[in-house]
């Protein structure tokens, strides 16, 4: 009955659609010429890339390798399945946007189901290095195309459209300082280079732990504190050589708490700072909260016969691996950087050993700003897990197989690509359950296996993924929004719902490569101390600031 009675509708409402609209006609066929243009190209271009191998190269290894699609090339290429869908995706990602703030929930959702598809089908190819055929380019092609229309045509009228013109002018524009800032060797160096006044502050409060021997033994009066190891508190640790980084960190994560005074961080720094750290925690007050400061030479258990890490650094250190003794490429420099692989930057894999009596603890990166109370994260549920963590696949590729090296077999034997990769920077870990599943052991046993660096080639992340492979328990995405350190484009509303933003990337918020939209939220947790700083830099005379003498807790003893 209803077939028929639409059947019978049909015809008149295409009629009238006709009488009324005459123009959506002849766009209709222009379209349909136009992508029956692009496909006899594409068609075309197929048959001529696969052409030149063939010809080119005799043996037959050559041309597997070939046909090996390098998907780089396939998403610049400007007739590939690939880039079209990945064109298409930037375009429905920026309506869902503009429909989210019209309130056009069910476009936004079915375009966000559209973006999923894609990112599916361009992260399988990826995997899998073939490329995207016709039969599995169309449907999504298709589906993305009528909406993008669809969001185009009814809802988005000329000033709309003038606003996001303007502010993609803007992100342009930091997008082309980004683009530079990426390039790896000029952002690395630009990333490193620490302000000038910054350093001079550090010197400063150094000079100051020195000179006041009332600071010290306060601070070693600290150490005895009860608090320190109570489990009715709620902890944090922060590995860090940057005082204000730290500061923002901890200022930022009390201001929001319900009852900043059942807080306890625990900061673990290196020699050279920790003066500087402990000067300044102890100079100023944060709330009533406890913060202990630690030198990374105190523990003994970090040596070279039980961290292979160790052995590695040490090892490097006397090859003069980091500063120029081995002839490397200069877009390699940022492997061979020491902060890559800094002793602090691993200290998170050994958070039992430095906190031993301890049962929960949420890890907090020194490239953070807490915008919630966290303190319900001790509440959740692990399920027996090690690590809670937000997943980052969502919204990219970024799955295990992009960071691993899956043509070792002892990676591809055990690990399954496609897993879901996830974040360091906040999270909460299960001391208990680590003990248990001797999670170090299992860190320990990756970086013995990646003694030359053909697992992974830097950073914590990928061990991380291995050591806690099937340990890890999703968390809600709004704990950490990432990628305010280098992503120019992140929705002003995931920013405001974020319980900790971080700022992951070279572009830091206390450098000058700053991105401008999202420095102030990281300011506003910093604003007395820039104030404090700018008189300090006044005063302070570098040659002078300089000539200070640097040591541990246990070397002060000494004299
Ligand atoms: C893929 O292509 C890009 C750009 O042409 C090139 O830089 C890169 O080295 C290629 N990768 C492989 C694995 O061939
Ligand atoms: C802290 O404890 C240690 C031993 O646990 C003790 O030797 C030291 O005197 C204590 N310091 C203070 C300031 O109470
Ligand atoms: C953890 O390691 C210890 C010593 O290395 C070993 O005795 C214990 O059996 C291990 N436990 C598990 C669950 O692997
Ligand atoms: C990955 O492993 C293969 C096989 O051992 C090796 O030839 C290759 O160099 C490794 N790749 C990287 C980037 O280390
Ligand atoms: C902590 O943050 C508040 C604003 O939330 C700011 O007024 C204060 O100066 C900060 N304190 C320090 C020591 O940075
Ligand atoms: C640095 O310190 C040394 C010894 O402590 C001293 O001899 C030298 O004059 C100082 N240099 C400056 C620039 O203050």
């Amino acid at each position: 009955m209803r077939g028929s009675e639409m059947r019978r509708r049909a015809p008149e409402f295409r009629r009238q659609s006709r009488r009324r609209l005459p123009g959506w006609i002849w766009w209709l066929v222009g379209i349909f010429l136009l992508v029956g243009l692009m496909l006899f190209v594409i068609h075309h271009n197929q048959k001529e890339q696969f052409r030149p191998p063939i010809v080119n190269k005799g043996s037959e290894t050559e041309e597997v390798f070939h046909e090996k699609v390098n998907f780089t090339e396939e998403l610049l290429s400007s007739t590939s399945f690939a880039r079209q869908l990945a064109d298409q995706m930037t375009l429905a990602k920026a309506y869902v946007i503009l429909a989210k703030e019209h309130g056009n929930l069910q476009l936004a959702w079915e375009l966000s189901s559209q973006i999923r598809n894609c990112q599916r089908l361009l992260s399988e190819v990826a995997v899998s290095g073939r490329s995207i055929t016709q039969e599995e380019a169309h449907p999504i092609i298709t589906r993305l195309a009528r909406l993008i229309y669809k969001a185009q045509d009814s809802h988005y009228d000329i000033s709309t459209t003038i606003v996001t013109l303007k502010s993609h002018a803007l992100a342009l524009e930091e997008r082309a300082k980004a683009a530079v800032v990426q390039t790896a060797e000029f952002g690395q160096l630009a990333a490193e280079s620490l302000p000038k006044n910054l350093h001079c502050l550090t010197v400063k409060l150094t000079e100051q732990w020195l000179q006041n021997t009332k600071l010290r033994s306060l601070s070693e009066e600290h150490r005895n504190s009860t608090r320190l190891v109570d489990n009715n508190l709620y902890h944090f640790c922060i590995f860090s050589d940057n005082v204000l980084a730290t500061s923002v960190v901890v200022n930022s994560t009390v201001s929001n708490a319900n009852h900043p005074q059942q807080l306890v961080f625990h900061v673990v720094t290196d020699r050279i700072h920790y003066g500087a750290m402990s000067t300044w925690f102890l100079m100023n007050d944060f709330k009533g909260c406890t913060v202990e400061v630690r030198c990374i030479d105190e523990f003994p258990w970090l040596n070279a016969a039980s961290s292979p890490l160790v052995r590695r650094l040490s090892e490097m250190e006397t090859k003069g691996y980091y500063y120029g003794g081995l002839k490397t490429p200069e877009r390699e420099i940022k492997f061979h950087n020491p902060k890559f692989v800094s002793l602090l930057n691993h200290l998170r894999f050994y958070i039992p050993q430095i906190l031993p009596n301890l049962e929960k603890v949420i890890f907090l990166d020194d490239d953070v700003v807490v915008q919630k109370d966290l303190t319900q994260l001790f509440s959740i549920e692990l399920h027996g897990n090690v690590i809670g963590a937000v997943e980052t696949c969502l919204e990219s590729f970024h799955r295990y197989h992009k960071y691993l090296n899956f043509s070792q077999p002892i990676i591809s034997s055990k690990i399954d690509p496609h897993t879901c990769g996830w974040a360091f920077g906040m999270n909460i870990f299960d001391l208990i359950a680590w003990r248990k599943a001797n999670a170090t052991a299992l860190y320990h046993y990756w970086e013995e296996q990646n003694m030359d660096q053909l697992l992974w080639r830097t950073g914590t992340l990928p061990a991380g993924l291995l050591t806690f492979y099937g340990l890890m328990e999703p968390l809600d995405r709004r704990w950490h929004v990432l990628g305010l350190g280098y992503d120019v484009d992140i929705d002003d509303r995931l920013i405001e719902s974020a319980a900790v933003v971080h700022y992951n990337g070279n572009m830091k918020p206390w450098l000058k490569l700053a991105i401008r939209r999202y420095k102030s939220i990281w300011e506003r947790s910093a604003m007395r101390w820039v104030m404090r700083f700018v008189s300090l830099t006044h005063a302070c005379n570098f040659a002078v600031c300089c000539n200070v003498s640097l040591c541990c807790p246990k070397d002060s003893k000494r004299p």
